[in-house]
Order: C-alpha cells, then structure tokens, then sequence
C-alpha cells in the first residue's frame, strides 16, 4: 500500500516499545514476545510499512539495544525510552530525521493492527485536521464507580474506544508539549490544546479494528496467537 498519505508530506512513525509488560509477565520485555514465531515489535513496524511508512522509529528499554536490533535487522532508526510511555513518545520524536512532516505515534503492543487502519489514519490529518485516530464504538456498558459501589450508568452513545496508531503534524506533536506531560493517549493532549483555545484545527477518528487490541494481560495473547494463525494461512 502506498501513498497512503497526504501529498507532500513525509510520514514517520514512533513505535513505542520501551514499556516492561509488567502485567503480561513473563520477564521479558512484552515489545520482544514472541506471537507465532514473530515479535510483537516486529509485527508492529512491518504493519507500519505496509501501510507506506517508510521512516520508523523504534523506541526501547535503554538496556535492550542489542535484542532490538537483533529481531528488527531492517532500516528502523533505534532510540533508547524513558520512564514512562510519554517520555518514550518524547524521545522518539527527537529521532525522527528532520524531513518527517507528519508523525504517527504506534504502540508495539497492537501488532496486528492491519495497515489499512494505519493507512486510514494518516489519511485523515489533512485540511484543518491536527490529529487522528483509529477507534471502535464500545460494546461493554459503561459504568461509573466509587469503590465497591457502582454509582451511575454512563450513556454509550457517542463513546468511542481509541486505538494507535495516533497521527499529528510534527508541528503540533512538537507544540503541544508531550514536553513534561505525562499521558497514555497523545491524542488527549492536543484536544487540551484546543479546548483552551491555544490551538486551532480539528480532532478526528477513523474506524479502528478489533485487531488492533492492546496486548496487555496473559489472555491477550490467545487472542493475539490466533490472529497471528489466521494472517498465517492467508497468505
Ligand atoms: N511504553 C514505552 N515506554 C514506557 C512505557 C510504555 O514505550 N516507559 C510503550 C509500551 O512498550 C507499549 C505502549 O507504550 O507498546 C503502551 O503501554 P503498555 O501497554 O502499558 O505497555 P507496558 O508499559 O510495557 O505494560 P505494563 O503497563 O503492563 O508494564
Ligand atoms: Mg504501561
């Protein structure tokens, strides 16, 4: 797939993969569990690719250097993280070679997420568009809880799930600051931005897929094992 893109601009991606998979386990960093005999952060930037990126930055442990460059052998730039996901995010992007325009942000931990979603994504930041995501209407009831009590009953109309890869000019990515600040989702940044009026331009999803789930906990490799069987016998 390629010109996925807006025209003229020069799309990167910051993979991060620096995290330590405390709650899969296992030891190992979750970024280098392997899923049907391939990484996860492998997985990762070959969907990038696929979706027509061609600059990639892989973000790692600080001590993981060599295992990293050993499972990705290819042309991924590698810089070490930091302590926590947007200190990983701030130093992928001081990596990123200057000509990059437009930047997606990719968690390794959603491998599978297809490159049509990716594609979709990076489309959609054109225009008055500073942001965008992959997203899924949520399934689940909502509710809202104090401790042990459930207290309310959240209205799921309107309520979407986000996904990564999060896409932004560089411009804004960089305004916004993810200098010091501390977030889960780059996305929620830039709409802080423009709800105190210090930044004009839309923020936007595209469908997102089931396959891009957030391998986080032991059952999610299941999961993760079947998708990688499926894209196994379909090729
Ligand atoms: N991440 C990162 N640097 C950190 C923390 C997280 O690059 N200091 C990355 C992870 O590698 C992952 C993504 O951010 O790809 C989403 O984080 P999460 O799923 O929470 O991964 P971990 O932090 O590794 O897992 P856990 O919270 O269970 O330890
Ligand atoms: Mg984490």
């Amino acid at each position: 797939m390629t010109a996925a893109h807006p025209a003229g601009a020069q799309v990167g991606a910051v993979v991060v993969a620096a995290g330590r998979g405390e709650r899969l386990g296992g030891g190992v960093p979750k970024a280098l569990v392997e899923v049907g005999g391939r990484t996860l952060v492998a997985r990762a930037v070959d969907g990038l690719r696929r979706a027509g990126v061609a600059t990639i930055v892989v973000v790692h442990p600080p001590s993981e250097a060599d295992a990293f460059a050993a499972v990705l052998h290819d042309t991924s730039i590698l810089a070490p993280g930091g302590e926590d996901r947007s200190a990983s995010v701030r130093a992928g992007l001081d990596a990123l070679p200057p000509d990059v325009t437009l930047v997606a942000v990719h968690d390794a931990a959603r491998a599978f997420t297809p490159p049509e979603v990716i594609a979709a994504a990076i489309r959609a930041v054109t225009g008055d568009v500073v942001a965008a995501a992959p997203a899924l209407p949520v399934a689940d009831t909502l509710k809202r809880v104090d401790g042990d009590d459930v207290v309310a009953t959240l209205d799921r109309a309107g309520v979407v799930a986000v996904q990564t890869p999060q896409v932004f000019p560089r411009a804004v990515i960089r305004a916004v600051g993810v200098a010091g600040a501390s977030a889960t989702d780059d996305l929620g940044l830039v709409e802080a931005r423009l709800a105190a009026g210090e930044l004009d331009g839309r923020v936007v999803w595209v469908p997102g897929s089931p396959r891009a789930l957030k391998v986080t906990y032991p059952d999610d490799l299941v999961i993760a094992e079947a998708l990688a069987r499926g894209e196994a016998s379909a090729t």
